[in-house]
């Protein structure tokens, strides 16, 4: 056979660890889909003296330049996460020539544009299907198999970290500090689990999706988040019984021209494929023109399954390499103004802890009333019998998400109320 393809990865940690396996376990494979061998050339990792299965000691490296000046590398691979290095070093391959895969949803959100025109200059291509949903096919389609769709919205659970979370609280009726000292024991949640917990990861995965889906300008900081940790396991009970799920959603949707994008915890009707969709498990919901909906369920993590989404990267390119095809630059996008939360519209659940005496439910639904907030659905609660304080859950028609948050900061200085406990979207028609 001619020549083989070179291949270099930046990290070879879980998932480097699963693409180096994969490469070596299908090597024949790959050959024949690509028409020449791909060769695993150097590896870059901060502790080059730590043994790793599949590569030998003499291919790791710690010098970037190793790589760059190493003639025979074609395609360069990131594997390491965060936005620096990675930013300097997918640019320094970008411009010395070579393809770049990554599986980096911070820099590909943050710093995604840059790097995506920086390729298109320099004729190479940049390629990042494992930065969403890892194993799960969702930068592929949507910017082939979808293109010719107008796409009305982006549903996602895009986090298997939170999902594994709020399944557990659900399953369990456990409360979130327990779940997630569960979730570290067993490996699914890291020390630190801010990322994941405070939906940072899944704003990065939805501006990365938004970009694509309505070929616009997205920055994880146009994304509206709202974390998981205030959750108790009474809001999964109370939502339950009212016939609804809690997902940690993340949302996109062009609207008259304006992107609303957010992440939140969010109470998703028990019959949508969403609401069913359980533990470290992603599934993506795409709204489109012609296609109608379609939903993309999958493993969104773990060492093998990224590798899949990873290496179908490297082949595509790879082959294009031996075709002598290369440059394949993006549709254009352009920056639409985002709406703030106040002007977003939904349907709200609205926990409230209050005093268990007269007048006090006519109080609060006369603030809700006041400020144009419909109520849909209310039930009461007894929270403690001894202190005398009840529980009242509301559920309201579409409301404007100031208006709302006014009503609720009146509700919150009300002397008989003790705690507004939560206040969460719901799916429903009409959201925008
Ligand atoms: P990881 O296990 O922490 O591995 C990171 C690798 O990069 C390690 O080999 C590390 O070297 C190397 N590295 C990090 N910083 C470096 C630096 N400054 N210089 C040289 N080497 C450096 O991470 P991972 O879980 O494989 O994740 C890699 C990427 O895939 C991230 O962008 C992540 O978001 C993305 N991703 C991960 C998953 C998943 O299931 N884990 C799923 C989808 C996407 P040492 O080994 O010497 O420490
Ligand atoms: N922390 C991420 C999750 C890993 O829990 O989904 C995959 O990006």
């Amino acid at each position: 056979m001619v020549d083989a393809v070179g291949v270099s990865l930046l990290g070879a940690g879980n998932v480097g660890g699963g693409v180096i396996t994969a490469l070596a376990g299908a090597r024949e494979r790959h050959a024949g889909h690509v028409g020449r061998a791909l060769e695993l050339r150097f590896a870059l990792v901060r502790d080059a003296n730590r043994d790793r299965e599949g590569i030998p000691r003499d291919r790791l490296t710690t010098d970037i330049e190793a790589i760059l000046s190493d003639p025979q590398t074609q395609i360069v691979v990131e594997l390491m996460g965060g936005e620096q290095p990675a930013f300097d070093y997918i640019t320094r391959a970008l411009t010395s020539g070579r393809h770049v895969v990554t599986a980096n949803k911070e820099v590909m959100a943050k710093r995604g544009a840059e790097l995506l025109s920086t390729a298109a200059a320099h004729g190479v291509r940049l390629l990042y299907e494992a930065s969403v949903g890892g194993g799960i096919p969702i930068i592929s389609p949507l910017s082939r198999d979808l293109l010719a769709n107008e796409i009305t919205s982006v549903t996602a659970i895009i986090n298997g970290t939170t999902n594994y979370m709020l399944t557990a609280m659900s399953k369990q009726g456990a409360d979130y500090s327990e779940v997630l000292a569960e979730a570290q024991r067993l490996g699914y949640a890291e020390p630190d689990p801010t990322a994941d917990v405070d939906g940072i990861d899944a704003a990065y995965k939805l501006a990365i999706l938004c970009g694509l889906a309505f070929h616009v300008e997205v920055l994880p900081e146009d994304v509206t988040r709202q974390g998981i940790s205030r959750l108790t396991a009474r809001d999964i009970l109370y939502a339950s019984e009212l016939g609804y799920t809690i997902k940690l959603l993340a949302t996109g949707r062009l609207v008259d021209g304006e992107l609303v994008a957010t992440v939140a915890p969010t109470l998703v009707a028990s019959g949508e494929p969403l609401a069913k969709v359980d533990g470290v498990l992603n599934a993506i919901q795409i709204e489109a023109d012609l296609v109608g909906r379609v939903v993309f369920e999958g493993p969104g993590a773990g060492s093998a399954p990224t590798a899949s989404a990873v290496l179908a990267d490297v082949l595509d390119v790879a082959r294009d390499l031996v075709a002598g095809r290369v440059e394949r630059p993006e549709p254009a996008r352009r920056r639409v103004r985002v709406r703030p939360p106040e002007e977003h519209r939904s349907r709200f659940y609205i926990r409230v802890t209050v005093a268990d005496q007269a007048g006090v439910l006519a109080r609060i639904a006369g603030a809700l009333g006041e400020h144009e907030v419909s109520i849909a659905s209310m039930i009461q609660f007894e929270a403690d019998a001894d202190e005398r304080t009840a529980e009242l859950v509301f559920t309201t028609h579409l409301a404007g998400g100031g208006a709302l948050s006014t009503a609720i900061e009146q509700i919150g200085s009300m002397d008989v109320v003790r705690e507004v406990g939560a206040v969460l979207p719901m799916t429903g028609l009409g959201a925008r």
